[in-house]
């Protein structure tokens, strides 16, 4: 969702280096953007509505300002609409404190109400802006104590940066939306940011605010406080494994594109695990009296294919659920279920609120997901990393093969088959190397020009590829912005298939397991009223108009079959000219409900 950048410390360009940190949060969310520096006894501000990916400076005098204190925000829009007025930093009433908030404050109205009963006047439709006259309601001289008083009166989930003009110091605060300091190579340099990307060119070193945290940071350093009690809480520095580069597209045109050439490598990383984690999972999968498997959107369809792998593999049932819909069987829940989370981002807000159901109910919370450093992460007992590397792209590729790597080994383990498992993973991710050529990815290519026009299109699948084909649909929708749609290949008769004529194209995704001939017979149905079929499978079939050839994957057909859709979906974005790493209205995190 949002992006937030802050800089204290020895440099002189601190409003352009948060033009440069939030040029790398973009992928969060990009409707708008702002950015606050205190020069002197001042404050100023620049806002633009529209993407920050074209501008290379402030338009202002903020990109000469001599200034070593900046915040900067890139917004997805939630309260108010997409203007000028509405995109942060907000100024307090009386102009000395600046903030920038992610999240959602979900007693606002009240907020409001109480405060312009007091006579603070608001310009902006946003919940951001109560925070500002709130502090400044408070502020008697202590910027630090008028910060605390606010911060108490909010409900929601966020993350809130503040300045004021008279005093030199960033305040942050977070409940449910992450927020990481970052500790300069120079003495008293810091830097707070909604995700390690926006300040990951200047450093490595990190310390994490956790919920109802807040940190004061100045000129002699960064104090962290309890914000109820004010108690200080010690943090360690860590050090993250994370260069640059690869958070760069390096020679490639778009991040999406880069990170499905990154499958190459990264199913294989991901199942160089610890085993020992692994098996540390599947035993508790084994003693769990139910078991759930979550997640939202892609992550949720992984989720779903987890179900079939374990139903296949492990013989083991487990619920599956999205992340939102999750409170809803919180009645039968106790201390000896096991809720398995599954997200690339960890940040997640639907997912985080299951993981908070879960826990008062005493369940164990294990989570599989990339970034280790992540909200989610650090809050479930058990952690399986993916180890995909950042993931930039709005769409996921990279990290949807690499979880459902990691759902198909814990399914062997829990099955006591962990080294067969292992087995055919290694050698499918040898194959899904080869399979990565430019002749592959032309073939695709073709296929996309060829229906670039279509106004629909469907996906069917069947058994471990059903929830595959409903990712698919994902996918395309995502970037190519054609409606797309995907079915359990059973149903189409049930209903949908009433949607097909002449010329629709129906992707047809057909495992050479039991499953093939129903699914033929299902894509033959969809042929014989005029469907288009492009067929995705280890053989190609008379009924299909277009073959697009997969390794024989076995129990890994879920990880090859959703590569070439990826492809597919890249293309079609580009030959009907979207940006794809960027897709209208999404954004890569998803921190509010
Ligand atoms: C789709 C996509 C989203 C995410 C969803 C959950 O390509 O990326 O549907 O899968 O927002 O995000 P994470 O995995 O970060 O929890």
């Amino acid at each position: 969702m949002c992006g937030i950048f802050g800089y204290l410390g020895p440099r002189n360009d601190a409003a352009h280096m948060a033009l440069l940190g939030l040029k790398n949060l973009e992928y969060r969310g990009y409707d708008s953007w702002g950015v606050a520096c205190k020069t002197d006894h001042h404050l100023e501000i620049e806002k633009h509505i529209g993407k920050i990916s074209e501008v290379t400076n402030l338009k202002t005098e903020l990109e000469q300002a001599d200034t070593h204190l900046a915040i900067g925000h890139s917004r997805w829009a939630t309260h108010g609409g997409v203007t000028e007025n509405n995109a942060h930093p907000h100024l307090s009433q009386n102009g000395k404190i600046a903030i920038v908030h992610n999240g959602i404050i979900e007693n606002y109205l009240e907020l409001r109400e109480e405060l312009s009963a007091k006579g603070f006047k608001f310009v902006s439709e946003t919940d951001t802006e109560t925070i500002g006259h709130l502090i400044e309601f408070y502020y008697q001289g202590n910027f630090e104590q008028a910060f605390a008083k606010a911060i108490q009166r909010l409900q929601g989930r966020y993350a809130v940066l503040a300045i004021h003009k008279d005093h030199n110091l960033i305040l942050a605060a977070r409940k449910g939306s992450p927020l990481i300091v970052g500790v300069g190579s120079t003495e008293n340099e810091f830097f707070i940011g909604s995700d390690v990307p926006a300040f990951l060119q200047y450093t490595n070193r990190v310390m994490y605010l956790d919920d109802d945290q807040m940190v004061i940071i100045g000129e002699n350093g960064a104090y962290f406080l309890e914000i109820s009690t004010k108690q200080v809480v010690e943090k360690r520095i860590i050090t993250l494994d994370l260069d640059l580069e690869s958070a760069e597209k390096g020679s490639f045109p778009h991040f999406m594109i880069k990170e499905i050439m990154e499958q190459k490598e990264t199913i294989q990383r991901a199942i160089n695990q610890d085993t020992k984690t692994i098996e540390i999972l599947a035993e508790a999968i084994r003693k769990a009296h139910g078991t759930f498997f979550i997640g939202c959107g892609t992550a949720g369809k992984v989720a779903l294919a987890g179900s079939y792998l374990f139903s296949r593999i492990a013989k083991k049932h487990v619920n599956f659920t999205f992340g939102s819909e999750f409170a809803s069987y919180q009645d039968f829940l106790n201390e000896k279920a096991l809720l398995v989370c599954i997200s690339q981002s960890g940040e997640t807000a639907d997912t985080l609120e299951a993981i908070e159901v879960a826990k008062k109910k005493g369940v164990t919370v294990a989570s599989i997901v990339n970034v280790e450093s992540s909200t989610m992460a650090r809050t479930s007992d058990i952690v399986l990393p993916i180890k995909a590397g950042p993931e930039k792209a709005v769409a996921s590729t990279k990290a949807t093969t690499s979880q459902l790597a990691i759902l198909t080994l814990l399914a062997y383990a829990t099955a006591n088959r962990l080294k067969e498992g292992q087995y055919l993973l290694v050698s499918t991710a040898g194959e899904i190397n080869d399979m990565l050529n430019p002749r592959y990815e032309d073939h695709i290519r073709k296929l996309a020009d060829q229906i670039k026009e279509v106004e629909s299109m469907y996906i069917i699948g069947k058994g471990l590829n059903y929830a595959i084909a409903l990712e698919a649909a994902i996918k395309l929708q995502e970037v190519s912005y054609i409606h797309a749609e995907g079915f359990a290949g059973g149903e189409l008769k049930h209903g949908p298939i009433a949607l097909i004529s002449q010329g629709t194209p129906c992707i047809a995704i057909v495992a050479n397991d039991e499953t093939k001939a129903d699914i033929l017979g299902n894509a033959m149905e969809v042929k014989a009223r005029g469907g288009y079929i492009i067929g995705i499978s280890p053989d190609n079939s008379e009924i299909f108009d277009y073959w697009i050839k997969v390794p024989d994957g076995g129990n890994t057909s879920p990880i090859v079959n959703i590569i070439p859709i990826q492809i597919l979906a890249y293309h079609l974005a580009i030959v009907r000219k979207n940006n794809p790493d960027m897709p209208r209205n999404l954004a890569k995190s998803v921190t509010v409900k």
